[in-house]
């Protein structure tokens, strides 16, 4: 098989790829954090309401507490953050030095920014309507392989991750899960081109005796398009078919579309589970086996799973790094108390999830910020870390959450994406102000307190939310503000839900 084994003879794959790479640039802007502070926002801060927040809690420890209170139903799966004494995946070396956490926080914050440039990028596409349009590339191999090249890119997933089974006899794999993305992929033996380090063993299709190839002819590889932007291609020798994802940082995965045996849980086995099974992948996800796709596209697998779970899944992000959240399929945790929300209607055919924000409560009183802000929609996003805002928005709360804060505790190093910090050493616990995001329709969901705030350190304590670089960029719900929320996905019933006190 010519087609990744001749790494140098036939740069096909890679040389595409390369076509659809994009370069994002983090020029620094710093303007909105000084805008004026709002009259009306400052009134409404005499009947304030705020919860307090325990410091000690929330800096990873040497040990993971507590199983997760969600996780003791079929379908169910722990979620565990990369970074955190939980994970299985981290490299022991790095934990207990205190310089690396910070290291790790710029990185993660790095990351990020990359992550909301690309889902910017693809949304302003669908909104102006530009899909037709994108310039088409195509490369030709020696053997006449070929894999257009569609200017698209999906995203690197977040920093939490699942352990789910694939083949026969099954093999655990911890991959990303994201809601912004479709393709689920794994890296396969025998890593033709290339297989960055994991720390599970990695998949080998020759050891599983349900592994299949799909057919180039098939229906499921021409749906890849929708879930990579790039179109598949065909091995000329076996005519399988060859899938490509590229990450907006750069990270990327290359191999066979194929067919497995997929156990979520002992009573939940999937017989025909469509993956790709990486020969050639590269980038940022380190440790981690590859990537679950939570999306709305055909190919991700809440549309494959369909029959079983309803295309109902939900999760719930913990407080702390030192405690596993969980990922429900086919329901919920808890019925009670869920406040759900319709999908955009601008936004139907996106494999986003997007709503209609229409304001944000600080203190229990309404920022002064119109509606028509927050118009080019709001993505409810697992792997964003940080909120973005429109300008407008940000900075009304920014400069509410300013003038509590600097009322109460000393200013830290402020931080470029983040703006005004505080310095909250010598704290066992901090006040923070409650904070609700406001839905058309009237529906309105408060954040947890530790949704708020961004903990750096304990010396950069900041505000959750960035502002975008531009009015016209869409907003981005992050995972930093969903911490403890139950989030119910219910796309069949094109809506999401929030449940408050999810978990821990
Ligand atoms: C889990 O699945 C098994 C087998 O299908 C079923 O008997 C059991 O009732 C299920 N449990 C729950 C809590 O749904
Ligand atoms: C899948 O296709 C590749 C490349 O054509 C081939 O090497 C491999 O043996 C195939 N696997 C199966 C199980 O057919
Ligand atoms: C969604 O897709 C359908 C069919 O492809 C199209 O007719 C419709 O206009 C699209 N809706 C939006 C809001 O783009």
């Amino acid at each position: 098989m010519a087609y990744f084994s001749s790494s140098s003879s036939n740069p096909v794959l890679f040389s595409t790829l390369s076509l659809v790479c994009f370069f994002f640039f983090f020029s620094e802007n710093k303007s909105f954090v000084s805008a004026t502070r709002s009259e009306e926002a400052s009134n409404e801060l005499q009947h304030n309401t705020h919860s307090r927040v325990s410091l000690s809690s929330l800096f990873p420890s040497s040990s993971c507490s507590s199983p997760p209170q969600g996780a003791n139903r079929n379908g169910s799966l722990e979620v565990v953050h990369k970074h955190g004494p939980c994970s299985k995946l981290k490299q022991p070396s790095s934990s207990s030095s205190p310089s690396s956490f910070i290291i790790q926080h710029s990185e993660i914050l790095k990351q990020d920014e990359a992550r909301v440039r690309a889902i910017q990028y693809e949304l302003s596409k669908t909104h102006q309507n530009h899909h037709q349009e994108q310039v088409e590339t195509s490369t030709k191999g020696s053997d006449g392989t070929q894999l257009p090249a569609k200017s698209a890119i999906p995203l690197l997933g977040g920093n939490y991750y699942v352990t789910v089974g694939l083949g026969s006899p099954k093999r655990d794999l911890s991959l990303v899960f994201d809601t912004g993305s479709d393709l689920t992929w794994t890296q396969c033996k025998p890593c033709a081109r290339s297989c960055y380090s994991q720390k599970e063993p990695i998949f080998d299709p020759s050891q599983s005796s349900s592994y299949s190839n799909i057919s180039c002819s098939s229906s499921q590889c021409s749906q890849l398009v929708s879930a990579t932007g790039i179109r598949s291609a065909c091995s000329k020798a076996t005519r399988a078919c060859l899938y490509g994802v590229q990450y907006g940082d750069g990270s990327f995965s290359i191999g066979f579309f194929a067919k497995e045996k997929l156990t979520v849980s002992s009573t939940d086995v999937f017989d025909n589970f469509f993956f790709g099974c990486g020969q050639n992948n590269g980038g940022l996800f380190r440790g981690i086996a590859g990537l679950l796709g939570l999306g709305r596209s055909l190919v991700s697998i809440v549309e494959q799973t369909a029959q079983k779970y309803r295309k109902i899944f939900s999760y719930c992000l913990p407080s702390t790094l030192n405690t596993v959240g969980y990922l429900n399929f086919g329901g919920v945790s808890s019925n009670t108390n869920i406040k759900y929300i319709p999908f955009s209607s601008n936004f139907r055919n996106s494999s986003f999830y997007v709503l209609d924000l229409i304001g944000i409560a600080f203190g229990g009183a309404n920022l002064p910020i119109a509606a028509s802000v927050f118009s080019r929609g709001t993505v409810v996003d697992s792997g964003t870390v940080i909120t973005r805002l429109p300008p407008a928005a940000y900075s009304p709360l920014s400069d509410a959450f300013q003038k509590f804060m600097s009322a109460r505790y000393p200013k830290g190093d402020s931080d470029d994406l983040l703006g005004t910090c505080y310095d909250l050493s010598g704290y066992k616990s901090f006040s923070v102000p409650s904070i609700s995001l406001l839905f058309k329709g009237g529906v309105n969901v408060e954040l947890a307190g530790i949704g708020v705030v961004y903990i750096a350190s304990q010396k950069q304590v900041c505000l959750g939310f960035a502002a975008n670089k531009k009015d016209g960029d869409v907003a981005i719900i992050g995972n930093t503000q969903q911490k403890t929320l139950e989030i119910v996905y219910d796309v069949g019933g094109e809506r999401i839900g929030f449940r408050p006190l999810g978990c821990n």
